[in-house]
């Protein structure tokens, strides 16, 4: 989708549609005015039957006639003006967009709204791009036939402005493209089939996507891990006749001698549960099971794109979780390569052990932050349901960044707690420590897990269980990958 920036005079202009956000306590705008009398009337029967009183969600659709160019008007509610934040204008936006569509209306031109207090202009412009280009994110690549229900994707939309804002909005609404370029590539390799979709497809990807970039690439196949002494990885993988990877993206945009923040992504490309087999009903949505991964790679590509100043390094340890003849089994003992033993108990708890060994690694890299996203547990549902990831960390400074910039962005997080009593439910009698903890407070055992393998100092583990997947779709987001942590993590690194 092309998105411009112009000062036109919106009902001077010549569109398919004219889209205005309206604030629910400011009906009566100067603008709102003069295109009521260009309607005859017809904007302000409205608000007085009630049709539309600008409310969040609300959106109505007039056919403009002659007294303005534009062939339609579409007005979205957005709310109480005052307390409007980011998110408003997002889905605002959004909404739009998805009306359009419907209507098969291919260009539209769209009113900057006034910045409420919390936003200035250009963050109420990237919300409008952000929230436009999320909506219009469609995975087809595997329909082979027209659908009805699928209609044409909006193709151009000019945001309209006061003169002297417009180069500032349209820097704007650029990053709001470069951030949603990596939230599609994030939701791309979530949404692909795990036919598809095997550790050496998302080494690939990665590859491609560091190609696009100014971003080094190394990937570590089987026999390199074997040498490492990769242990954890290694046994994980081993059900499955893909061999696993360990991907690792390195961009530096920061000052040489400066430490990297490593960014590591849970890469199981499908998880069955291994010999300990997860229940078949919605079993096809563990091809999901990878989204921190996604949501790694799709960050180094905004942030390659915006050309952030900060050195990073992404770590990917991709696997597929399968039974099989040489499938690994409770009860083994693996070793992991940081050298501590791990009692298997269930070879679901997958993931923390590809992770263990993939956050040793990370502290090969001397990193100042470290963060971990992943699927981890189902138990993280149970707790925060799809509203929130959860963040763990042993440095709150962090989780309290991470938190801001999860509400800023739009993808929230909550913390719980890390208390060292609930390592007590890790403990194993013939290892080091065990792969689960039993049903209490499995998201904080797992996350207690991880601490055991964070490199020291800052890390901070993000399990996005809950927030990965979208399960009808949503004016942002259709059903299916959601993109999640790509805006956050872009955020909270702007700000360190
Ligand atoms: N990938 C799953 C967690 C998951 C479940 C993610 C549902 C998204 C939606 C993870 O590998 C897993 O199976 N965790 C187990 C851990 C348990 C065996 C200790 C779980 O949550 O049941
Ligand atoms: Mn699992
Ligand atoms: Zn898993």
């Amino acid at each position: 989708m092309r998105i411009a920036v112009d000062f036109t005079p919106p009902l001077t202009l010549k569109t398919s549609c004219l889209v205005l956000g309206v604030w629910q306590d400011r009906t009566k705008t100067q603008l709102l005015k003069d295109l009521d009398d260009s309607l005859h009337g017809a904007l302000r029967l409205s608000v007085e039957s009630g049709a539309f009183s600008g409310k969040q969600g609300e959106t109505q659709l007039f056919q403009a006639g002659a007294g303005v160019p534009a062939a339609r008007i579409l007005l979205v509610g957005l709310g109480p003006f005052e307390a409007a934040d980011a998110g408003v204008l997002r889905r605002g936006a959004a909404e739009a967009a998805r009306v359009l569509q419907k209507q098969h209306v291919g260009e539209a031109g769209m009113v900057c709204p006034e910045s409420p207090a919390k936003l200035n202009p250009a963050q109420v412009a990237q919300a409008l791009a952000e929230g436009l280009l999320l909506a219009s994110y469609r995975f087809d690549r595997y329909l082979t036939q027209k659908r009805e229900e699928l209609p044409p994707l909006l193709e151009s939309v000019v945001i309209l402005a006061a003169q002297e804002h417009v180069e500032s909005l349209a820097a704007a609404v650029d990053r709001g493209r470069l951030i949603c370029r990596g939230v599609s590539l994030a939701r791309d390799l979530v949404n692909e089939p795990g036919n598809v979709k095997s550790p050496e497809f998302l080494a690939d990807q990665a590859r491609k996507m560091a190609a696009r970039h100014n971003i080094v690439c190394t990937v570590l196949e089987r026999d390199q891990l074997e040498k490492e002494g990769f242990g954890a990885l290694l046994a994980v993988a081993r059900g499955s006749a893909r061999p696993p990877r360990l991907i690792v993206l390195e961009y530096r945009g920061g000052e040489p001698q400066e430490r990297p923040v490593a960014l590591v992504g849970k890469g199981v490309v499908f998880d069955s549960g291994g010999i300990s087999l997860k229940p078949g009903e919605k079993m096809d949505e563990m091809k999901m099971d990878m989204a921190g991964a996604a949501a790694v790679i799709g960050a180094m590509e905004a942030a390659a794109g915006l050309r952030l100043p900060v050195n990073l390094v992404g770590i990917v340890p991709a696997v597929e979780n399968l039974p099989s003849a040489t499938a690994y089994r409770p009860g083994d003992i693996i070793t992991s390569l940081s050298g501590q033993t791990i009692e298997v108990l269930n070879t679901d708890a997958e993931g923390r052990l590809i992770l263990a060994d993939a956050l040793t690694y990370a502290g090969r890299m001397e990193p100042r932050t470290v963060i971990d996203l992943a699927t981890l547990t189902g138990a993280c549902i149970i707790a925060l349901g799809h509203e929130a990831s959860a963040v763990f960390s042993n440095h709150d400074e962090l989780a309290r960044n991470l938190m801001r910039a999860g509400e800023s962005s739009g993808e929230r997080l909550w913390q719980l707690p890390l208390w060292e009593n609930y390592g007590k439910q890790l403990k194993s009698e013939v290892a080091d420590v065990k792969n689960t903890g039993g049903r209490p407070a499995g998201t904080i055992t797992a996350a207690s897990f991880l601490q055991r393998f964070a490199p020291e100092g800052p890390w901070a583990h993000v399990d996005i269980a809950g927030t990965a997947w979208e399960d009808k779709g949503t004016a942002l987001c259709p059903k299916g990958a959601t993109g999640v942590g790509v805006r956050m993590l872009i955020d909270y690194l702007e700000q360190v």
